[in-house]
């Protein structure tokens, strides 16, 4: 039988995959390694089917590895007559304690078969939180910000562990960023915010990120042409009222023949900004 490590999603109950959901409902025990996980998953199962893992809140490594040992010693027995589940916020696989366990796991009971079912993770749920696009074609690096650090350098940024707002801020500020911040995304638990005023979530709050953008990129997006001064709209001006194709816009032969090789008619590939 199996132990799966599923990803729960950002917080909300209704954004758990319907994998995940299904594992869920049909393991035997559901470990749960924090308060938070353990609020989400009660919303898909009993809570006679919850085990409660404890981890103490400590960065001694000793200290951890027992209670990984400890915890992994406890799931492995049930985990092979029957099936049982792991649960993280976010994704197994994404800055999460799931990676302990399963190595730990790997290390001592190897015999234990194991699958992982993603979960929405912070790192793509942010982007619609805070109504940002990352266009196809741009990079994206993922840092740490705690203790009001402000990593610095590629030119978009998601930080996790943002505990000092207006510190990393101004390190952000000062290196040319334009700074946005969610605090509790797509979370029942507690207040969501979406700022770019770091003043506004100062109070310390681990689930709390931030997207840094420089402020001067230069993106060019081929939809551009739709932006136009021309009140009586652009469709009869240009083009007759005829189907317009890329927008409407000059379109270089170099471009349409890039499309037409990726075969992005239909407009799905989201190869060209
Ligand atoms: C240890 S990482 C866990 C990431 C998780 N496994 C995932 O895939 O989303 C925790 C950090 O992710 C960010 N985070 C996770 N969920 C969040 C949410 N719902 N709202 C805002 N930030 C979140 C915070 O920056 C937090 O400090």
């Amino acid at each position: 039988m199996t132990l799966y490590g599923v990803g729960l999603g950002p917080g909300e109950a209704d954004l758990v995959t319907v994998r995940g959901k299904r594992i869920l409902e049909g393991a035997d025990v559901v470990y749960s390694p924090g308060r938070l996980s353990r609020t989400v998953a009660l919303e898909h199962v009993d809570e006679s089917a919850i085990g409660d893992l404890e981890f103490p809140m400590t960065k001694d490594e000793e200290t951890l590895r027992s209670a990984w040992k400890e915890a992994a010693a406890e799931i492995a027995p049930n985990a092979r007559e029957g099936d049982v589940a792991f649960v993280t916020l976010g994704d197994p696989n994404v800055y999460s304690t799931f990676g302990h366990l399963r190595r730990t796991i790997d290390a001592f009971h190897a015999d234990v078969d194991l699958e992982i079912v993603p979960g929405v993770s912070a790192v793509t749920a942010f982007a619609t939180a805070l109504g940002v696009e990352i266009e196809a074609g741009a990079g994206l690096s993922l840092r740490e910000a705690a203790n009001g650090a402000s990593p610095t350098g590629p030119d978009r940024l998601i930080l996790f562990k943002v505990t000092d707002a207006p510190a990393t801020h101004e390190g952000l500020v000062e290196a040319g960023y334009e700074v946005t911040y969610g605090r509790r995304l797509f979370m029942e638990q507690g207040e969501t915010i979406v700022t770019d005023d770091p003043a506004a979530i100062d109070e310390r709050d681990y689930y709390t990120l931030a997207y840094a953008e420089k402020a001067d990129l230069d993106v060019e997006r081929a939809t551009a042409a739709f932006e136009t001064d021309d009140e009586s709209g652009s469709e009869e001006g240009s083009t007759g009222g005829e189907p317009v194709a890329d927008g409407g816009r000059e379109v270089s032969d170099g471009l349409a023949a890039r499309e037409r090789a990726e075969g992005c008619e239909g407009g799905d590939c989201g190869g060209h900004r």
